[in-house]
């Protein structure tokens, strides 16, 4: 049984007390002697997120229970290390995107320079490592080793094919499925072996992960084009920036006529100031937002129908909402 110390009301209820005790215990994992660097982790700690993938473990865990009873350590333990590579992989991120905002705060890399963030990211995969081997069973430690392995090649991937304008939707749904949605996956797997050794449930719950993970980048790419810094809390416009395509651009380039074709992959190489600007109000009325929304949908309605055989409970319910939020969210 888990006992916290507070309580985010805006997590469901049944969840509420996990999600404080995932935030106690990131904390407690990442003190360190050095001042100057419990300062850099302090910045990072300070600012949080949505809690999605912490969230997926523990709803996933209460998902496939035979029968209802609280949470042990190892969710939360699972659901923190989550988290923690997570937290490291947008400390990356965001030196890679050369980004400025990060859950409304300024970044590390903008705030104390690329090297420190390159550190940074690299203290915090180490701590999510070293708690992840508190735990009796090495099959998490293993499955979240793969599953990182797979989020930097997503994320190589993603680097070697910059300002490749035949990038084909495949090769794009392969690189978001690697750097974004196996995480999400192995969340939900992860909490949903915990509590059952029913392979149908275990595999419906990954592939539920899957299928919201993969929409979420979707919506997320979605975002950098037509979202509001000021809502979504982050750097936008980084995708087109770095000349790296998405699902509304491939649709574009695929679809337009060849003089928008044209005036896309103009403004996308143009080294002139307000060529975001311009890619934005090239896009934002096309069909093309449109077309990757209505594919981010159609994955969501995939993942609620995967669960659909989980008992009903609490926590499923929550899962569907979760999956709806995805595609309606603006930040
Ligand atoms: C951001 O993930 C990185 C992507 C995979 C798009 P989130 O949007 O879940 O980030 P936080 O955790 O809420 O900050
Ligand atoms: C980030 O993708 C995915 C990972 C962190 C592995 P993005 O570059 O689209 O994420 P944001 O938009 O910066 O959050
Ligand atoms: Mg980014
Ligand atoms: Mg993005």
């Amino acid at each position: 049984m888990v006992t916290a110390t507070t309580a985010d009301s805006s997590a469901p209820a049944h969840i509420q007390a996990y999600l404080a005790a995932v935030d106690d215990l990131f904390n407690m994992e990442l003190r360190s002697e050095p001042a100057q660097v419990q300062q850099l982790v302090n910045r990072v700690a300070r600012f949080r997120g949505k809690m999605l993938r912490p969230s997926l473990v523990l709803l996933a865990g209460l998902a496939c229970q035979e029968s209802p009873r609280p949470l042990g350590r190892a969710h939360v333990v699972l659901a923190t290390v989550v988290e923690m590579s997570h937290v490291a992989t947008l400390v990356h991120d965001d030196v890679l995107d050369n980004a400025q905002i990060r859950r409304r705060g300024v970044t590390i890399n903008h705030l104390h320079g690329n090297e420190a963030a390159v550190l940074l990211g690299d203290l915090l995969i180490s701590h999510a490592f070293y708690l992840c081997s508190s735990l009796e069973s090495q099959t998490a430690s293993r499955l979240i080793g793969r599953t990182t392995n797979i989020v930097c090649e997503g994320e190589l991937l993603q680097n070697f094919r910059r300002r490749d304008w035949n990038l084909d939707e495949s090769a794009y749904f392969d690189i978001i499925y690697r750097k974004t949605a196996s995480l999400i996956e192995t969340a939900c797997r992860l909490g949903a072996q915990e509590s059952t050794r029913d392979v149908t449930m275990i595999d419906a719950l990954a592939r539920y992960g899957r299928h919201i993970g993969t929409a979420f980048q979707i919506i997320d790419d979605v975002l950098d084009i037509t979202g509001q810094p000021a809502t979504v809390g982050k750097s936008l416009g980084t995708d087109i920036d770095k000349g790296k395509l998405t699902l509304p651009m491939i649709h574009f380039l695929a679809t337009a006529a060849q003089t928008h074709r044209e005036l896309l992959i103009g403004l996308l190489e143009s080294p002139e100031e307000n060529r975001v600007e311009k890619v934005r109000q090239l896009l934002i009325p096309s069909a093309s937002i449109a077309y990757a929304r209505r594919r981010a949908r159609e994955l969501v309605d995939e993942a609620m129908e995967t669960i659909r055989i989980l008992p009903d409970s609490p926590a499923r319910a929550t899962l569907l909402d979760m999956a709806r939020f995805i595609t309606a969210r603006e930040l």
